[in-house]
């Protein structure tokens, strides 16, 4: 299994409800190494760039309104299968398709504020990573 770099946002809503520890802890005692972080508040402008992708949707002007809102912990994950294994402990984007124990059926409201948000493939994580970290932002010191 190959090494991956995956984004993972925890958004407005986990922010507010202060479960920033409670959702770093899964990451690290599930082996997904946190090699990048910041707390930003996300402009207008970066929010769509990042959401870019969903520009088309019905749901896009919520999605920005929502992620603008309050400020986000940004995180690049490192890790074997980093983008799979994060998608596993966030769960279903839909807090009530998401399977019991993981972080959006523990601590997400609905589909909007649904705590995290982690890349959903190797293409989109490195593109994802890039908008919010320069390289010299992300450590490459790999810990056991
Ligand atoms: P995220 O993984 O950050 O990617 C896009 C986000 O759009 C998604 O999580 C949801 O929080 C949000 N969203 C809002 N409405 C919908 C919807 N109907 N379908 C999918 N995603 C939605």
């Amino acid at each position: 299994m190959a090494v991956e770099r995956t984004l993972s946002i925890i958004k407005p809503d986990g922010v507010r409800k202060k479960v920033i520890g409670e959702v770093i802890k899964r990451f690290e005692s599930n082996n997904l190494k946190i090699v990048a972080a910041k707390l930003i508040h996300m402009s207008k402008e970066q929010a769509e760039g990042f959401y870019a992708v969903h520009k088309e949707r019905p749901f896009f002007g919520e999605v920005i309104e929502f992620i603008t809102s309050g400020p986000c912990m940004v995180m690049a994950l490192e890790g074997e299968d980093a983008i799979k294994r994060n998608r596993a402990l966030m769960g279903a984007t839909n807090p009530a398709e998401a399977e019991a124990g993981t972080i959006r059926a523990d601590f997400a409201s609905d589909i909007q504020c649904n705590v995290v948000h982690g890349s959903d493939a190797p293409e989109t994580a490195a593109f994802e990573i890039g908008h919010f970290f320069a390289d010299n932002e992300i450590q490459n010191i790999i810990w056991d």
